[in-house]
């Protein structure tokens, strides 16, 4: 079965979906810790991101939606960590920690460094986190070291004294992060009022495949996304884990990274659409049962050679 022959025509080509990370393996777990690895569809980066996904995608943009709820958890855990009432419950919530904070705090931390560890070897992977604040009363000084030393995270003064505008400001940081690459722009402008601060989080990331594309074969082909166009695709034949949901008219395809500890899941619906429908399957209960049910298959594929990027301003969702 050739269930994706390298037609030259692909209906739209969705949604990746970073999967499966894997802490590394000779770690040792926490004693008595009940937090999930992150390799686990239950650990609380899997619900943080894909409630953040669906709420992003709930105005049915067009543009990309990119996120990477592993770096987002960690921001939210370093500014909870400077809350005090009520707002440390909301911390806590959305990051699902539970009665054994140490144990929950420990186990987010673990699953970054992982992460982080893996640069270069898997996948090249650049991020940056920094708290901008704007004639905000001055911060404790503790609280900005801790963020500094255990979060990675700069604290930045937008002060009215610099002549650069705020945007600006934070595209040239967030471009310095990103080894001098051009960074999506933000398309609303952000409401930075006096006494504001405001949580940023800069990625880049390239994964190397495990079974890689050659780029001698690629070649330019028609494209069908809201209009044909000509891109450059890649193409590869072999054995890859593969589901054909025939109920929700989708192919989950998964290609594999990092020695198979992470991948990328690419879904294909059967027809043309938009990605409203596909965009509401994506549950963490849908994902389960897509994960449980790839199977090896061989297969010829044809990709877009493509590069995504997307800027996100989280004030207008929330
Ligand atoms: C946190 O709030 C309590 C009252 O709810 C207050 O007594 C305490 O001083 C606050 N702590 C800080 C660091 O502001
Ligand atoms: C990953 O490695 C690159 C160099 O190859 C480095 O510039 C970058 O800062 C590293 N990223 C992280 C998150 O440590
Ligand atoms: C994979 O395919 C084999 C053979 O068709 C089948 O026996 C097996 O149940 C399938 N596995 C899953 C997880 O669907």
């Amino acid at each position: 079965m050739l269930p994706m022959s390298p037609v030259p025509l692909l209906s739209l080509l969705l949604l990746a979906l970073q999967s499966v990370w894997s802490s590394t393996p000779q770690e040792p777990k926490v004693q008595g810790s009940p937090q999930p690895e992150i390799s686990s569809l239950h650990h609380p980066t899997w619900s943080l991101g894909l409630q953040l996904y669906r709420s992003i995608r709930v105005d049915a943009s067009k543009t990309n939606t990119i996120i990477s709820p592993l770096l987002l958890a960690n921001s939210l855990l370093a500014l909870g960590g400077g809350a005090n009432g009520s707002t440390v419950a909301q911390f806590h919530d959305l990051l699902r920690i539970t009665k054994n904070e140490k144990a929950d705090r420990e186990a987010l931390t673990r699953a970054l460094k992982s992460v982080r560890e893996a640069n270069g070897s898997s996948y090249t992977l650049h991020s940056s986190s920094a708290l901008f604040s704007k004639q905000a009363p001055a911060l404790e000084k503790s609280f900005l070291e801790t963020l500094q030393t255990h979060f990675g995270m700069q604290h930045v003064a937008l002060e009215d004294a610099q002549k650069e505008p705020d945007m600006e400001k934070l595209q040239s940081w967030a471009k310095n992060g990103m080894d001098g690459e051009e960074t999506a722009a933000l398309e609303q402008a952000l409401e930075s009022k006096p006494g504001a601060m405001i949580l940023a989080n800069a990625l880049r990331f390239k994964g190397f495949w495990d079974r890689g594309f050659h780029l001698e074969s690629q070649d330019l082909r028609s494209f069908l996304g809201t209009k044909y166009t000509k891109v450059p695709m890649m193409h590869r034949s072999g054995v890859y884990r593969h589901y054909e949901d025939m109920e929700n008219m989708v192919q989950v395809l998964e290609l594999g990274l990092w020695e198979e500890k992470a991948s990328m899941l690419l879904l294909l619906p059967f027809h043309v659409e938009s990605l409203a429908r596909l965009d509401r399957l994506l549950t963490l209960d849908q994902v389960e049962k897509w994960l449980g049910k790839l199977n090896s298959t061989s297969m010829a594929l044809s990709l877009p050679r493509a590069k995504m990027s997307s800027a996100i301003n989280l004030q207008v969702i929330v």
